[in-house]
């Protein structure tokens, strides 16, 4: 058997790929390692979404290129994103044997049998229909609770910033059938918890199912079974999705809701197509139907021509929905993006820096204060495992996504327990064991 090794950058969507990865290798005879010095062939599923994502993984070929050198037959690959958009760029770097674009997995087998000393394979097709939908992925992640189910691949929104629509192409919905089929295998394999994962979930459709009756198909699987989604895009989130989530209590109350910016104008410019107002009435939506519902975002500062003033529409946006958590990035201009053909990209970095300090700041404040409304009140979590400080305390997640901490020798990985917020940080809230 030939071991692989395969280090997972960017987002969720890219860890379910490269559980997909290991599924339709393991069909061919070859096996997992996690120890690179073993491994005959060594593999990065990438991330193009911003520049330093890609220079990180431009480092891990130079280091995978050591091992290369040292042992003959070493296959390195490049999977994923930045495998779509720099196709033959990386070949021509001699230091990779093996390209792989998002939709061309099941040719993986095939392309690793025909490399050989100077014949370097590549296959970076796009698919209008390729979902996976019929494999089933090899869990990756360690404890054994939590899994991703990937609904749909691709997207059509061409952000004027956004890579993604490029390096994943359109967007298909994957047949329901398969995707409740998944999550009765994951319930049926232990795990407590699925995070149902699109670019887009809310304009999932496969004939007459959309996202509001896939998610309530999928909770309505085994009610121990919590039911997660992201990523949602404000334009698209319907009444019917928020209604289902209100419905079932095996649907966690949190929706990642990324806002990018709270300006008008450059929403207008970011291709969007919503605008404040409209933000904050699905906000209102969202929160008059489920009060307890957490809300998250992504944001980024310094979009070509961004005044000061109109990035201070993003603070005050942040301020006005209160979010309890978010991440947020610097504009990072994506070569062939609409912005980058048709915006200079014309904030300077120190300004960039200076506006994400500051936006920072406010939602470490914005954290502290959603965590602090928190203490007192009791939750039920679903126990993750062990916490990193300390061995003899447990943790675990809110319905709305918040991490617990509390001491307890008597549960595991798995267990729903309730527990009771005694103190918080911004980042944590610190519970005991309440009495069920
Ligand atoms: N520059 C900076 N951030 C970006 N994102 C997407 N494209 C870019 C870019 N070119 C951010 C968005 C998105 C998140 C996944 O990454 O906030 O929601
Ligand atoms: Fe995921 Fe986007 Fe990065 Fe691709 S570019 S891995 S879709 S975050």
């Amino acid at each position: 058997m030939k071991k692989v090794y395969i280090e997972t950058y960017g987002c969720q969507m890219n860890v379910n790929d490269t559980e997909v990865v290991f599924s339709i290798l393991a069909s061919h005879g070859y096996e997992r390692t996690e120890d690179i010095s073993s491994a005959d062939v060594i593999m990065a599923n990438t991330c193009s979404i911003r520049d330093n994502a890609e220079q990180r993984i431009w480092g891990r070929v130079d280091y995978f290129n050591t091992f290369r050198k040292s042992r003959s037959g070493l296959v390195v690959g490049i999977l994923g994103c930045m495998a779509e958009r720099l196709k033959d760029a990386l070949l021509d770097t001699r230091k990779v044997d093996v390209v792989a674009g998002p939709d061309a997995y099941r040719n993986l087998p095939a392309l690793l049998e025909a490399v050989s000393e100077g014949h370097p394979q590549m296959d970076v097709e796009l698919s209008r229909e390729e979902t996976y939908g019929d494999i089933s992925p090899v869990r990756i992640d360690k404890n054994g609770v939590s899994a991703f189910i990937s609904i749909m691949r691709g997207c059509n929104n061409v952000c004027s910033y956004c890579v993604v629509p490029y390096t994943r192409g359109a967007e298909r919905s994957r047949d329901p059938h398969t995707i409740v089929r998944e999550a009765c295998d994951c319930v049926a394999a232990g795990y407590k918890e699925v995070t149902l994962l699109g670019q887009n979930v809310d304009s999932y459709r496969f004939e007459d199912v959309d996202f509001a009756k896939l998610l309530a198909m999928v909770a309505d699987v085994s009610p121990q079974l919590r039911v997660r989604f992201s990523t949602s895009h404000p334009k698209d989130i319907s009444d019917a999705v928020i209604e289902t989530m209100a419905s079932r209590p095996n649907i966690c109350h949190q929706i990642h809701l990324p806002v990018q910016s709270g300006n008008n104008r450059i929403l207008e410019k970011m291709r969007r197509r919503y605008t404040r107002e409209w933000y904050l009435g699905r906000v209102a939506k969202i929160r008059s139907v489920m009060p307890d519902c957490g809300i998250s975002t992504d944001a980024i500062v310094g979009f070509c021509s961004e005044t000061e003033e109109e990035f201070r529409d993003t603070l005050s946006i942040f301020e006005e929905v209160g979010y309890d958590s978010a991440f947020m990035f610097n504009y990072s201009e994506r070569p062939g993006t609409l912005a980058a053909r048709n915006y200079p990209d014309d904030v300077p970095a120190e300004e960039k820096t200076r506006r994400l300090n500051e936006l920072i700041e406010l939602q470490n404040r914005l954290s502290l204060e959603s965590n602090r409304r928190d203490v007192g009140k009791v939750f039920e979590v679903l126990v993750e495992g062990p916490s990193k400080r300390n061995e003899t305390d447990l943790c675990g997640r809110t319905g709305s996504g918040k991490m617990c901490v509390w001491p307890d020798t008597k549960h595991r990985a798995g267990d729903y327990v309730l527990v009771r917020v005694e103190d918080c940080s911004s980042a944590t809230l610190l519970c005991s064991l309440a009495e069920k």
